[in-house]
């Protein structure tokens, strides 16, 4: 806590000490910083930065965008309350993150929520979401929208096809109290930890491996330590962009128009651009040695049905939200 304190107070600093060094004029443009945990080979990172383009362009300069790759700002618990402060304006940070303001967020980052990739777009750009992501604005901060960040997989040192496969397996999961009951109703041991301490934990035998996406496998180079990465496919978790409530607020109704639109584009383009980037991690993971493993998901679909069901079940708005999310399924 002190340590996160302590990061979170440094970055603020750096921060206002970088706006303090700008010529007085200069041009009125007002400065979205956007931190984000990944690399610039990133999808989300390549859709952000033409987001930030065309809303510099359609604003008439009116805001630009600067994003801080690699979590140069801290992991996403700290970027969030960056954003909450208003030290910075936005970023992505993933689904379990945001859970921690409203519990109702836990069930749009199920387990077996979503079939497949058409789904989870059709949920995120439909507006069923919309109460959902309106819900926070007591907390500093608004959700946009929502980014794919396609399948999750297990990845450890020998293949995962059963539960058992799992048992006494320390796998890293993401800070949130849904994620770590998952992965122990799974058949493991969920072990809650920032994304950029795995590849030692793993190293050193702290864990025994981890659960992501193809790539931020490959980005993180994880395949070095974890070289079976085997396809339970189970999750599929939304990254979220957020925004400061107050820069939203300030915007004038037209650019709200023209953020709302953009975000919308970004979103759909992503996802386009998500599977491409999937085959092309593949490939390196391959390349480097990593074995990708078939797995049968129904065992582990049966597993996690009662953490399901205790989400669902949590609270009115919950049980409303799972069946919108499950309608729109075909
Ligand atoms: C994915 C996701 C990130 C998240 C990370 C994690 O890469 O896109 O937003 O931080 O998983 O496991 O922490």
């Amino acid at each position: 806590r002190f340590t996160k304190a302590l990061a979170t107070g440094m970055a603020a600093l750096f921060l206002l000490v970088g706006c303090s060094g700008k010529k007085s004029d200069e041009p009125k443009s007002k400065l979205l910083k956007l931190a984000f945990n990944q690399s610039e080979n990133h999808p989300q990172y390549k859709a952000l930065k033409e987001f930030g383009e065309a809303l510099e362009k359609e604003t008439n300069g009116e805001y630009t965008l600067e994003i801080s790759p690699n979590a140069l700002l801290g992991d996403q618990r700290a970027a969030t309350e960056l954003v909450q402060n208003g030290v910075i304006q936005m970023a992505v940070v993933a689904n379990p993150v945001v859970e921690n303001f409203n519990k109702d967020f836990a069930v749009i980052g199920l387990p077996y929520i979503y079939d497949n990739l058409e789904h989870q777009k059709e949920v995120f750009i439909s507006g069923a979401l919309d109460d959902l992501f309106g819900s926070v604005k007591g907390s500093g901060f608004e959700v946009l929208g929502a980014f794919t960040a396609g399948s999750r997989n297990i990845y450890t040192n020998k293949p995962v096809e059963k539960p058992a496969d799992l048992s006494g397996y320390k796998i890293r999961v993401m800070q949130s109290d849904t994620m770590k009951k998952m992965v122990d109703y799974m058949g493991g041991v969920g072990t809650p930890m920032a994304q950029s301490e795995v590849y030692t934990a793993v190293q050193q035998g702290v864990l025994e491996g981890g659960e992501n996406n193809e790539v931020t496998y490959v980005d993180l180079k994880h395949y070095e330590i974890a070289p079976y990465f085997s396809y339970t496919n189970h999750l599929m978790v939304p990254d979220l962009i957020i925004m400061n409530n107050s820069t939203y607020d300030e915007m004038s109704d037209e650019n709200k128009v023209i953020l709302k639109n953009l975000i919308k584009e970004t979103i759909n383009k992503e996802f386009i651009a998500w599977n491409e980037n999937v085959e092309a991690a593949k490939k390196i993971a391959k390349e480097n040695g990593a074995t990708f493993v078939d797995v049968s998901i129904k065992p582990f679909q049966e597993r996690v049905k009662p953490l399901q069901q205790s989400v669902i079940d949590s609270s009115e708005n919950s049980k409303i939200l799972y069946d919108a999310i499950r309608d729109l399924s075909k």
